[in-house]
């Protein structure tokens, strides 16, 4: 019997693509071929163990496990679906998809932060490019074994490019809007086959700006302080970091305006609404060690514990999706001249210690990349070479590698 199922490409084998891997597969129409690189070894010999509470127990190998983009050149696929840390500043996207770029017309990125596309597109300009927002609780444990509670929301859409300042040049996909829409829908319909509660949208980006409010404030705030989520919302805390964050929010709320992203897409109680979400989560704890929402002891403890992925990394002297979460919003506020001041405190402290991670992660030899590819953001922004503005011109060591 002939296998009919299309090919999907899945790069980036972590918690969320091992998850939407399985999930495709389940819709019986698709067979997955997975770029895995630090548990290549682990996946190919033992497959992957799957303990979801909403999906439930399952041992899967997928079709193909490989161990880079080179080896996954060997075909086309419908889908090459982007589930990989999203660090432009060490090894920018189209340079990890190098070899399978011209592999598909349809690229669905599936990862955090603002304006991930645009510098996909622009190497791709005849193919389609979805982005993904996506709400989940999956942690990856042993390095193939996915742990996952019952949240699983997906919303994807197409990138229809973005306003940006008066000295940017628009990208857009050339591919005809119906085709591009039917890659859409067809993806969609993929994923809920396999169970996945996902929806299409029309406009992604209100989406990713909404989710980014939190990672942008949050995330930062907990890495800066050092602490989980619960000790921020302590009792003793909470009055210093809420107003905070409530104006960090309104900063990057400005910015989203600035790109057009208007009240009806992103309303201005988004702010209020996550500051209660987070303090309802996360606030109280040491007080009243009590379950919430019907949880058990293992949950509680699990929220009580809770770090944002940012912290994660920065316990762990890894690179941070700094420049995703936070960077792309001083870029934008650049361009349109507005001011940010707790994001570009926040940034530049990050940025200290992310150029020391980026520096001695052995992977990579990122200063020179992560110098041009800023130097020549801000430059093509007009504005200044950093994303931080410094008021009236200093006498600054010049970026180093900056080619002008
Ligand atoms: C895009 O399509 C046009 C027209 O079919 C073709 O001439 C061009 O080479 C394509 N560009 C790329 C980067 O594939
Ligand atoms: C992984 O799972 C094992 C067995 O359940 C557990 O003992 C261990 O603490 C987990 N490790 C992490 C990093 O969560
Ligand atoms: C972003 O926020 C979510 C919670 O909404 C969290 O699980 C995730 O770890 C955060 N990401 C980063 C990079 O901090």
């Amino acid at each position: 019997m002939t296998d009919t199922r299309q090919d999907v490409l899945i790069v980036g084998f972590g918690a969320v693509g091992i998850l939407y891997g399985w999930v495709l597969e389940q819709s019986g129409s698709v067979r997955v071929t997975a770029v895995a690189r630090s548990n290549y070894k682990a996946i190919h010999e033992q497959g992957v163990q799957l303990e979801s509470a909403k999906f439930g127990k399952h041992a899967w190998q997928p079709y193909r496990v490989l161990q880079d983009t080179h080896q996954a050149a060997d075909r086309d696929y419908k889908y090459i679906i982007c589930t990989f840390k999203h660090l432009p500043d060490i090894n920018p996207t189209k340079d990890i998809l190098g070899p399978c770029l011209h592999r598909s017309n349809c690229f669905v990125l599936l990862q955090n932060g603002i304006g991930i596309e645009e510098p996909l597109q622009a190497v791709v300009p005849n193919a389609t490019v979805i982005s993904g927002a996506i709400w989940i609780g999956a942690n990856l444990n042993d390095s193939r074994r996915v742990v996952h509670n019952d949240l699983e929301q997906l919303v994807i859409g197409r990138f229809k490019g973005e306003k940006r300042g008066p000295n940017h040049q628009t990208i857009l996909s050339q591919m005809p809007e119906a085709d591009a829409d039917k890659l859409v829908e067809e993806l969609a319909q993929l994923l809920r086959g396999g169970g996945s509660n996902t929806k299409d949208v029309s406009n992604i980006q209100p989406v990713r700006w909404k989710k980014n409010l939190w990672n942008a404030t949050f995330s930062t705030l907990s890495t800066l302080a050092g602490e989980p989520m619960s000790q921020l919302m302590r009792d003793e805390n909470v009055h210093f970091v809420i107003p905070i964050a409530r104006r960090t929010m309104l900063e990057i709320l400005f910015t989203a305006r600035t790109v057009g992203i208007k009240e009806e897409e992103l309303p201005a109680a988004a702010v209020d609404e996550q500051l209660s979400i987070t303090l309802e989560q996360f606030g109280d704890i040491q007080h009243a060690n009590e379950q919430r929402r019907g949880e058990d002891d293992e949950a509680a403890a699990g929220r009580a514990a809770f770090k944002p992925s940012m912290l994660i990394d920065y316990e762990n002297a890894r690179p941070m999706e700094l420049q995703c979460i936070v960077g792309s919003i001083l870029q934008r506020a650049r361009e349109f001249g507005l001011e940010t001041p707790r994001l570009d405190l926040a940034y530049s402290v990050l940025s200290v210690k992310q150029r020391k991670f980026v520096e001695s992660s052995t992977h990579h030899k990122p200063t020179a990349r992560m110098s041009t590819e800023l130097a020549q953001r801000f430059a093509r922004s007009g504005v200044s070479d950093s994303p931080v503005p410094s008021g009236t011109p200093l006498n600054l060591p010049p970026t180093p590698t900056t080619k002008v």
